[in-house]
């Protein structure tokens, strides 16, 4: 597995003001979408493209243009805060949805829905959540998506914590992962140190 680490300073200050405890609800969101739109970037920087005959104002000229299916999932709830911002860049992606929600206890993710669109099996599929913790969602709905016969498969989190990225290494060493920032540990209820809190709560307001 390729693992692709962000050193960049917008990232990095955009991702601070969403680290912090006092940030509301809406700031945290634009944040997340300027990210998911800095990410996108990198991510995107090996797609294939083809010619396009185009006319300028002035005259014609061979153009690009992007010659790929890109299928973006957003691990229910909190990856959905990632999808406005990579669609801004990618407004021919196609979306499908997996619901995934990890036990408090066991920090088991149990799968509670699944939606792909036609034609995942050749297309780059993005899958999408803010936050890499145990890797047992991220671990799970790859393992979903393996099964609709999809075999390009990139996972972009936020925030990772390194036995996240050792167990998603592990289980799934043919896909390239890119992560905004990799923190230190998790705590002992399976949350990110230092991290952002519970992405899904601070996103939604449900906390
Ligand atoms: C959070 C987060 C990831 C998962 C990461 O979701 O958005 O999906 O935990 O943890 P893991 O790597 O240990 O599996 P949560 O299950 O809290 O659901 P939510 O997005 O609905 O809040
Ligand atoms: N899920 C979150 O939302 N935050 C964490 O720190 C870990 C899992």
């Amino acid at each position: 597995m390729s693992v692709f680490i962000y050193d960049h300073p917008l990232i990095d200050y955009k991702l601070t003001i969403m680290r912090d405890k006092t940030t509301p609800s809406i700031i945290f969101k634009q944040c997340l979408d300027e990210i998911a739109m800095l990410m996108a970037y990198e991510v995107s920087r090996d797609w294939p493209v083809k010619d396009m005959l185009i006319e300028t104002p002035i005259s014609p000229m061979i153009g690009k243009d992007l010659d790929c299916q890109i299928v973006l999932v957003p691990i229910l709830r909190a990856g959905i805060g990632l999808v406005d911002g990579f669609r801004a860049i990618v407004p021919t992606a196609k979306i499908g949805h997996i619901g995934l929600e990890r036990d408090e206890k066991t920090l088991e993710a149990k799968e509670y829905y699944a939606k792909f669109p036609a034609g995942i099996e050749t297309s780059k599929v993005i899958v999408v959540d803010p936050m890499l913790a145990t890797g047992g969602s991220a671990i799970d709905a790859i393992n979903q998506i393996k099964k609709r016969g999809a075999t390009d498969i990139t996972m972009v989190s936020l925030v990772g914590a390194p036995v996240g990225v050792k167990a998603l290494m592990e289980a799934h060493p043919d896909i390239k992962l890119y992560l905004a920032a990799l923190d230190e540990k998790l705590n002992e209820v399976g949350y990110i140190v230092p991290g952002l809190g519970d992405a899904g709560d601070r996103l939604f307001g449900t906390d």
